[in-house]
């Protein structure tokens, strides 16, 4: 498991798989502009709003970052098997709070996402890093086409899912809940996982003192952060909170940076795909044992303990003020 770059001579070659999404574009926007990192491609999934508004935005931040010759594609239209899902009650109904930025001047990648995935990850022998922000749908296809996927990819980073409660159902985290099946295939791909739940990304909180750092930044992207900050906020402030959580761009800040989480602990990670109160909900077993369930005739008894294996990593302590205050100087220009 890589341990951060500080040994890395090289910036770690990164592919971002997104649904943008306001936090997907400040993460889009701290990846462009961190030197740690050297992002290959993005890649769009359908999510917080449908893939054409996603594979857009991708498009239009890249321009805005400076960045017009990056590679975006766009992939999954709707998850495995369920119907999507929208969250465009918390993004607004362009994905972006209605921020206002030039219309593309060129045109997607003409490779699905699926596939420019599994070529950089098995066509380079340089390790690849995946963050994945957005429902999983791009990378359980990723692994479809090519099921060596999860053993080349030296780290998927992946935002989503919980240890208790939600935010899309009281049982949910929104990523997860939007193609529970492709994220069970994704945990149980055998891939180096490092996982943020919500537990971690709201230990990274994103509030008024630093919209107004943001606002005092003159240039293009301060001003663009500034925006989307500000929408974010009214969303939290309308549910009754004064700080909103910085889940997609933490998962991009432990690609650069692996000391924001001070603590991280191994755990195996299954997705309720069946319940019905309960669908999309990640059950997450850090003791890593169970007791096996026996069929005794009349009755089930439980066995002695086994082990149970890992299947990810869990960063459970974020230093979430050094992070916040880290996003905010790396978007101010
Ligand atoms: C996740 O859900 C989405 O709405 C956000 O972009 C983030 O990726 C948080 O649960
Ligand atoms: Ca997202």
């Amino acid at each position: 498991m890589p341990e951060g770059n500080a040994a890395r001579p090289e910036p770690r070659r990164v592919i971002l798989d997104c649904d943008p999404g306001i936090d997907d574009a400040l993460a889009i926007l701290l990846a462009l502009r961190s030197p740690e990192i050297r992002v290959e491609a993005i890649t769009a999934v359908a999510g917080n709003v449908p893939l054409e508004r996603t594979a857009e935005n991708a498009l239009k931040l890249t321009e805005l970052a400076g960045c017009p010759d990056l590679p975006v594609a766009a992939g999954a239209s709707h998850p495995l098997e369920r119907k999507l899902e929208l969250a465009d009650f918390v993004h607004g109904p362009d994905g972006l709070g209605g921020l206002e930025l030039p219309a593309p001047s060129r045109s997607l990648d003409p490779r699905p996402a699926w596939e420019v995935l599994a070529q950089a990850a098995l066509g380079n022998p340089e390790p690849l890093t995946v963050v994945a922000v957005g429902p999983l749908t791009n990378i359980a296809l990723a692994l479809e086409a090519a099921p060596d996927f999860a053993w080349q990819v030296e780290e998927l980073i992946v935002m989503g899912g919980s240890e208790c409660g939600g935010n899309a159902t009281p049982a949910a985290e929104y990523n997860v809940y939007a193609d529970p099946e492709a994220a069970q295939k994704v945990f149980a791909s055998g891939a180096q996982i490092t996982l943020l739940t919500l537990e971690a990304t709201r230990q990274a909180t994103l509030r008024r003192e630093h919209l107004e750092r943001l606002r005092g930044g003159g240039g293009p992207v301060s001003r663009a952060a500034a925006h989307l900050a500000a929408y974010y906020l009214d969303f939290a402030a309308s549910h009754g909170a004064d700080a909103a959580a910085l889940h997609d761009p933490l998962a991009v800040g432990l690609a650069i940076d692996r000391s924001f989480a001070t603590e991280t602990v191994s755990a195996n990670v299954q997705v309720e795909t069946r319940g019905e109160i309960t669908y999309g909900a990640t059950v997450i077993n850090r003791r890593l044992s169970a007791r096996p369930r026996i069929d005794a005739g009349e009755f089930i008894r439980r066995g002695d303990p086994e082990p149970v294996a890992p299947n990810a990593r869990l960063p459970v302590k974020i230093d979430g003020e050094r992070f916040t205050a880290f996003l905010i100087d790396r978007l101010l220009d």
